[in-house]
C-alpha cells in the first residue's frame, strides 16, 4: 500500500507530464497556468487511495484520475468568473490575468480534455466510468445553478443548502472514490459505500470551505476572504444567521444582504460580527463533525481489513482541520 505522500507524488508527476501542444497557444496557456498552480489534488488522490484499498498497481487509475483533476480545474475557471473571484491558489484568477472569454473557452477546452483523459480508461470499465462521470458533471452544473440562484433568495433552507453543496461539491469527491473502486473491481456494495462516504466528507469539505471563506487566512487559503459574504452566498453560516438573529441582528443583516453599492470591507466586518455573536463557527463545525461521522460509518461497512483504511482515514481527519 502507498502512503498519501507517495500517491500525491505520482499525481504531481503525472500532472507535470500533461501537454497541450495544439495552437493557438492562447487557448492552452491558461490551462497550463491553472494546472501548474497545484491545489490539494484531493480528487485524484481519493481515487487512487480507493483503488489502493483493493489493488497495488495504482498507475492504472492515473489517466482517469488526471481527467477528474482537469475537470475540477475547469469548474474553478467558470466558478471564479461566476463568483467574481480575483484570487485562487494565491494567484490572480484566469479571468483576471486574461479575460472572461478566456476563462470560458479555456474552461471549455479543459472539460473536453477531461473527457479525453477519462476516455483512456481501459475498455472493460469505460462504460460505467463514463456514465458516472457524465452524471456527476451534470449534477455539478445543477449545484452551481442553485448556488447562483440562492444569491438573490433570502428564504433558502438548510436542507436546500445541503442539497446544493451535495451537487456542486460532494458528488465529485464521491465520484472519485467510486471510480477508484470500480477500476479495482471492488464489490458493488463497497463501491456504493465509498460513494456515500465521499458524499459525507464532501459536505464537510464544502462546509469547511465556507468557514475558511470567512475565518481563514488569505495567504494560506489562497483566496480572498469574505467573497461569499460579498456575493450574498447562502452558506450554512448566513442561513443560520437569518434563523437565529434577534430583531437588532435581523435589521443589520437586512441592511447588508442584497444591498447595492456598499463598502465591501464594512459589509464583511458587519456580517462576520453577527456570525461571531451567534457562535455560528461552532455550529458549522458541529455540522461538519456530523457529516464526518456519517462518512466513517460507510468506511466501517467495507469488506476490507480495517488496517488498510488507515491512509484514507488519516487524510480525511486532516481534511477536517485544513486551512487551505
Ligand atoms: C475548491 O476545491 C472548490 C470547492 C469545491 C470548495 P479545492 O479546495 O479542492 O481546490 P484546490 O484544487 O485544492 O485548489
Ligand atoms: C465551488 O464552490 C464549487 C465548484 C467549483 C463546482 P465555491 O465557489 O465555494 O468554491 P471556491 O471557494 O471558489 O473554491
Ligand atoms: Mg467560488
Ligand atoms: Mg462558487
Ligand atoms: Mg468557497
Amino acid at each position: 500500500m502507498y502512503t498519501f505522500e507517495e500517491i500525491l507524488r505520482k499525481i504531481e508527476e503525472a500532472v507535470r507530464g500533461i501537454r497541450f501542444e495544439h495552437s493557438p497557444h492562447s487557448l492552452f496557456e491558461p490551462i497550463e497556468y491553472t494546472l501548474a498552480l497545484g491545489g490539494k489534488r484531493i480528487r485524484p488522490a481519493l481515487m487512487l487511495m480507493a483503488y489502493n484499498l483493493y489493488k497495488e498497481d495504482v498507475e492504472r487509475a492515473l489517466p482517469t484520475a488526471l481527467g477528474l483533476e482537469i475537470f475540477h480545474n475547469f469548474t474553478l475557471l467558470h466558478d471564479d468568473l461566476m463568483d467574481e473571484a480575483d484570487m485562487r491558489r494565491n494567484k490572480p484568477t484566469v479571468h483576471k490575468v486574461w479575460n472572461a472569454n478566456t476563462a470560458i473557452l479555456s474552461g471549455d477546452a479543459m472539460l473536453i480534455a477531461a473527457y479525453q483523459w477519462i476516455g483512456q480508461t481501459e475498455a472493460t470499465h469505460l462504460k460505467p466510468i463514463l456514465d458516472l462521470f457524465t452524471q456527476t458533471a451534470m449534477e455539478i452544473c445543477e449545484g452551481q445553478q442553485y448556488d447562483m440562484e440562492f444569491e438573490t433568495r433570502q428564504d433558502v433552507s438548510v436542507d436546500e443548502y445541503l442539497e446544493m453543496i451535495r451537487l456542486k461539491t460532494a458528488v465529485l469527491l464521491a465520484c472519485a472514490l467510486k471510480m477508484g473502486a470500480i477500476l479495482a473491481h471492488a464489490p458493488e456494495a463497497d463501491a456504493e459505500h465509498l460513494y456515500q462516504f465521499g458524499i459525507e466528507i464532501g459536505l464537510a469539505f464544502q462546509l469547511q470551505d465556507d468557514l475558511l471563506d470567512v475565518y481563514g487566512n488569505a495567504a494560506t487559503f489562497g483566496k480572498n476572504i469574505g467573497g461569499d459574504i460579498l456575493c450574498d452566498k447562502k452558506t450554512y453560516l448566513l442561513i443560520n444567521a437569518f434563523r437565529k438573529a434577534d430583531e437588532r441582528q435581523q435589521a443589520i443583516l437586512a441592511q447588508w444582504i442584497g444591498a447595492e453599492g456598499v463598502d465591501p470591507q464594512e459589509k464583511i466586518a458587519s456580517v462576520k460580527a453577527i456570525y461571531d455573536e451567534l457562535k455560528l463557527k461552532d455550529l458549522c463545525e458541529e455540522k461538519m463533525r456530523g457529516c464526518y461521522e456519517a462518512g466513517m460509518a460507510h468506511l466501517e461497512a467495507l469488506t476490507i481489513p480495517a488496517e488498510r483504511l488507515s491512509v484514507l482515514k488519516g487524510v480525511c481527519a486532516k481534511l477536517m482541520n485544513r486551512e487551505s
